[in-house]
Order: structure tokens, then C-alpha cells, then sequence
């Protein structure tokens, strides 16, 4: 029979790790999307949040629980500090789940001992025990992370890892928090870890890594080969920092080169048996979700799943390619679930083809949510010769996957050219009902209706990013734009799709504003309940 420790479990922390990037932020109803999408991939543990962060991340860890952690789904992890109202937060919000895991967390490093804690090694060694049992009290599956440990003293970490397994760790997690070892380090490490502590026969190893100096993929894969049988990894690699690593790399790494690695799972090179629990197909339909939510754009050339990951462009390559993919190609499109027959629907095309084509996406949309969907759909075939898969994808996203209006777009108009003050008129529907109208003038199309959409909103933010991409070739594409603003250090995003990129413009900035205004609303109840 397989066992855990003959594959690798894939621990996603998307949902926590990755939503800790700057604006990467989701609300509950959004986590519970990824959260979806996440068991629909086989992930096997999905880290859902930090329950003792905030009353939304404790929602959103109770609701991905009981919607997602089922009998035969993905065990429901939270994330708790090595301290007893964090750890029994935890256990509160995962109790709807069939299978719950608490992870439980303190740093080792000295530079985190003396600057952050302020703990002497001894603490330490008589914290974490207290804290695995008192998680153990709670759940019969604990894991304990000793932060920082690819900066820890190794002899210090076997002993904090051996008290932390007997007081009833069943995963041990090795952190490169900060990024910073290089892959033959790291896999030393690893290796040290099952050299020298006594019990970890009765633990799996896990890592967790971020990608600070780009190297957590690798590293992973060299812990790997030296014992490791869990890795924490994000959809697209996003997470603190520059991030973590990245499920779809690491997946499919060991996928392709699959012979490569049996035999350090104690498997024949020749072995055909998956090393993970992930079906492959649901591999691209699940980075296009998180990015979408978070904003967190991919780049084209991003291993596995950027828009050219699978591009030829050289004629010498395209040559090859056409006489055998072999030549150039050493994974097949189609295995991340990317379809090769891009043109689908036109104009004349019925409401039974787009509702189709959609569930073939892999969109399960309600009846209101298809009926808007499709209007927008017309509208974009009106002007669009052919829709793609990725138009469609733009348009579900634009007008499904959104905040809720809270200001919104009524009319924007704006006058510009090379001998003219660009100039922007804006009407916005306020959360009362009241429809506003201003105007103001800029730099450009785009400064002039964000000073108008200001004058309306009036909430004081720095704008930090605009992009604007196309999803598909032609002069005819569908634009899609994303906005990041800051607003008292936090990041929010906005990301909306038109063939217009005026009008995709102001819909991504006012939909960050959105997101904004909900957070401050937010708050104001939290600090009325508090107060209460
Ligand atoms: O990077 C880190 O060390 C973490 C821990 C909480 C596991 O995210
Ligand atoms: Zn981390």
C-alpha cells in the first residue's frame, strides 16, 4: 500500500502564505473559489489562513473548512503562533473540517531569538513542546515550524525538532523564511535532519521556502532527494516578499523528470506512478483563478504556466516543433490543462455554446451569473471578430469574479490627443444611490479620470501600479488592466477587462477603490463590535 512517505504531499498555502503579498488580499467568498479550485487540483493539505489574524481570516478558515474539507477532500490546515489563544483559535475555526491540522510555529535563528522574541534558547526548548501537545489536546495532526531554520544553528533545530515530535508533531516543517540558503545547503540541512534527530522516523519533513533569491524551487527538489515528503507552495509562487515557491513548477518538475526522482522515493526509475496526487489538467485553470482574484499578474515568461511558457517564436524553434514538438518541447500543453483549439464562439454564437464552452473552462456559473456573463459576452462579439478561450476567461473574470460595486461606473468620457489637455468626465453611482458627476484634467487619458473618480470617491491613495496587458493578439483585443494603490500600508487591486482600455481603466481603479472602501467599512465594525 502507498504511504505518505512514498509520494509527495502538496501543502498549498495560497490561501495564507500567498495572500500575504502585498494587495494580494481575498474576501471570503474569494478564498472559498481558490479554496475550491485547490481541492479540485488534489492538493493535499490547503492552508486556509490564520485564524487568530483577524475575524475575516478566521471566517475564512471556518467556511473552507466546512465547504471544502470534506470525508474525501484536502485536510484544513490553520496557521496558529506557539501560544495558547492562537492555538485554540485555530482548533475553533477548523472544526467543520473532516480532517484538521494545526500548524504551530517559533523561530530558532539567534537573529530571531534576540531581535524578535527576545527568548533565550532554553524558552524555546520549553515552549514548543508545551505548545505541539497543547495543539495535540486538540487535533491529532500537528505540525511544528522552527522559523527561520535555514539560518538556525542545525544542532539547536535537532533538538527543538526531537521535542517537538515527542510531544506529538506528526509533520516537521523546515523554513527558508528568509530565502537565503542555496539548493546544496539546503538539501544538507535536510539531510542532517534525518541523520540526527532520533525520533524523525515518527515525523514527516516538510519545507517551506521563499524565493528571495530565486533558488526556493530548487531547493525544494533538493530536499527532495535528501528525505523531504511535504512541500509548502503557492499557485503562481506568490507570497511574501518575492514570493514562494511555486506549486505548478515544483509539480510539474517532478512530473517531467519523473525518472529522475523514483529512485530517491525508493521507486524503480522506470516507475509510471505519479509522485503526486495532482491532476496536472486543472494545473493552468487554477494559476488563471489566482490571478485573476489577487491581481497578482503572471509574467509571460514564467516557467509552466506564463503566456509564453509554450510559445515558439524563433523560426528555427518553430521548424523543429512543426517536423517534431520533441525538438524543443519537454511537456505538452495539453498536461496543465492548456487547450490547443484557442478559437471557439463568434457572434452568431448561441447562449447553449457559451454556457458549453464555459463548463469545458471549467466555470460553474449560476444562472444570474451566466445571463450577465453572456450579455457582456454580445458585446464583445459585436466587436470581436473571433472570442478565444482567454477572451471568455476575461469577460467571466470582469463581470463574475469582482467585489461587490459599491461605487459605481455610471459614464466615463474623456477627451485627449497631442494638441489637447486630456480631460476626463466621470459619473459614479455613490453607495447611497446618489449619481455624482465631476470632472478633471491630467497628464494623460488615464491621470485625468483617476483625478476625476477622486474628487468623487474622496479617499486619499497612492496609486502604485497600472498595467495594462492584452489577452489576445489584433488591434481588435480585449485589454486587460490592473491596478495596485496603497492606502496607510496596505495594498488593494482592481483588474478589469474592455476592448476599451479607457473604460477597463476606470473599472480596475474603482474597483481597487472598492476593495479599499469595503476594508474601511470593515473595520469601522470591528472596531464597533470591539467596542461593544
Ligand atoms: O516563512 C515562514 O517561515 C513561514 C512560517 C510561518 C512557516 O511562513
Ligand atoms: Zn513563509
Amino acid at each position: 500500500m502507498e504511504t505518505s512517505q512514498d509520494r509527495i504531499i502538496i501543502f498549498d498555502t495560497t490561501l495564507r502564505d500567498g495572500e500575504q503579498s502585498p494587495g494580494a488580499t481575498l474576501n471570503v467568498e474569494e478564498k472559498l473559489k481558490v479554496a475550491r479550485a485547490l481541492a479540485k487540483l488534489g492538493v493535499d493539505v490547503i492552508e486556509a489562513g490564520f485564524p487568530y489574524a483577524s475575524p475575516g481570516d478566521f471566517q475564512a478558515v471556518q467556511q473552507v473548512a466546512s465547504l471544502v474539507g470534506t470525508e474525501d477532500g484536502p485536510t484544513i490546515c490553520g496557521l496558529a503562533r506557539a501560544t495558547q489563544k492562537d492555538i485554540k483559535t485555530a482548533a475553533e475555526a477548523l472544526k467543520p473540517a473532516a480532517k484538521k491540522r494545526i500548524h504551530t510555529f517559533l523561530a530558532t535563528s539567534d537573529i530571531h531569538l534576540e531581535y524578535k522574541l527576545k527568548k533565550t534558547r532554553q524558552e524555546v526548548l520549553t515552549i514548543v513542546p508545551e505548545m505541539v501537545a497543547y495543539a495535540r489536546s486538540f487535533v491529532d495532526d500537528v505540525e511544528f515550524s522552527p522559523e527561520d531554520a535555514g539560518r538556525s544553528d542545525p544542532e539547536f533545530l535537532y533538538q527543538v525538532l526531537e521535542t517537538a515530535i515527542s510531544a506529538g508533531a506528526t509533520t516537521v516543517n523546515i523554513p527558508d523564511t528568509v530565502g537565503y540558503t542555496t539548493p546544496s545547503e539546503f538539501g544538507a540541512l535536510i539531510k542532517g535532519i534525518k541523520d540526527n534527530v532520533s525520533n524523525i522516523d515518527q515525523a514527516i519533513i516538510s519545507v517551506h521556502g521563499h524565493d528571495d533569491l530565486g533558488l526556493a524551487v530548487a531547493n525544494f527538489l533538493e530536499a527532495v532527494k535528501n528525505g523531504a515528503r511535504q512541500l509548502e507552495c503557492t499557485i503562481n509562487g506568490i507570497g511574501e516578499r518575492a514570493g514562494n515557491a511555486a506549486l505548478e513548477e515544483l509539480v510539474m518538475a517532478l512530473h517531467v523528470r519523473r525518472q529522475y526522482f523514483n529512485p530517491f522515493l525508493g521507486r524503480p526509475p522506470e516507475s509510471t506512478e505519479p509522485l503526486t496526487n495532482i491532476d496536472t489538467k486543472q494545473i493552468y485553470k487554477t494559476s488563471r483563478l489566482v490571478s485573476n482574484l489577487t491581481g497578482m499578474i503572471v509574467q509571460p515568461n514564467k516557467a509552466i504556466v506564463g503566456a509564453n511558457a509554450f510559445a515558439h517564436e524563433s523560426g528555427i524553434h518553430q521548424d523543429g516543433v512543426l517536423k517534431n514538438k520533441l525538438t524543443y518541447e519537454i511537456m505538452d500543453a495539453q498536461s496543465i490543462g492548456l487547450t490547443e483549439n484557442q478559437i471557439v464562439l463568434g457572434k452568431l454564437s448561441g447562449r447553449n455554446a457559451f454556457r458549453s464552452r464555459l463548463r469545458e473552462l471549467g466555470f460553474e456559473l449560476s444562472e444570474t451569473e451566466l445571463n450577465k456573463a453572456f450579455i457582456r459576452f454580445k458585446e464583445v462579439a459585436d466587436k470581436k471578430k473571433e472570442i478565444t478561450d482567454w477572451d471568455i476567461e476575461a469577460i467571466v473574470n470582469d463581470e463574475i469574479r469582482q467585489p461587490p460595486e459599491i461605487f459605481r461606473l455610471e459614464l466615463v468620457q474623456v477627451s485627449c490627443g497631442d494638441s489637447s489637455c486630456p480631460t476626463a468626465t466621470v459619473t459614479l453611482r455613490t453607495p447611497e444611490g446618489e449619481e455624482l458627476t465631476d470632472a478633471a484634467t491630467g497628464t494623460g487619458p488615464v491621470d485625468a479620470i483617476y483625478k476625476a473618480i477622486n474628487r468623487v470617491v474622496n479617499i486619499p491613495n497612492e496609486l502604485i501600479e497600472f498595467s495594462v496587458q492584452s489577452v489576445t493578439a489584433g488591434i481588435d483585443a480585449i485589454g486587460e488592466v490592473t491596478i495596485r494603490l496603497r492606502y496607510n500600508n496596505k495594498v488593494y487591486s482592481g483588474h478589469a477587462a474592455n476592448t476599451d482600455i479607457i473604460v477597463a481603466s476606470a473599472r480596475a481603479y474603482l474597483k481597487a477603490l472598492n476593495r479599499l472602501y469595503s476594508a474601511l467599512e470593515g473595520a469601522k465594525i470591528t472596531e464597533s463590535t470591539l467596542k461593544n
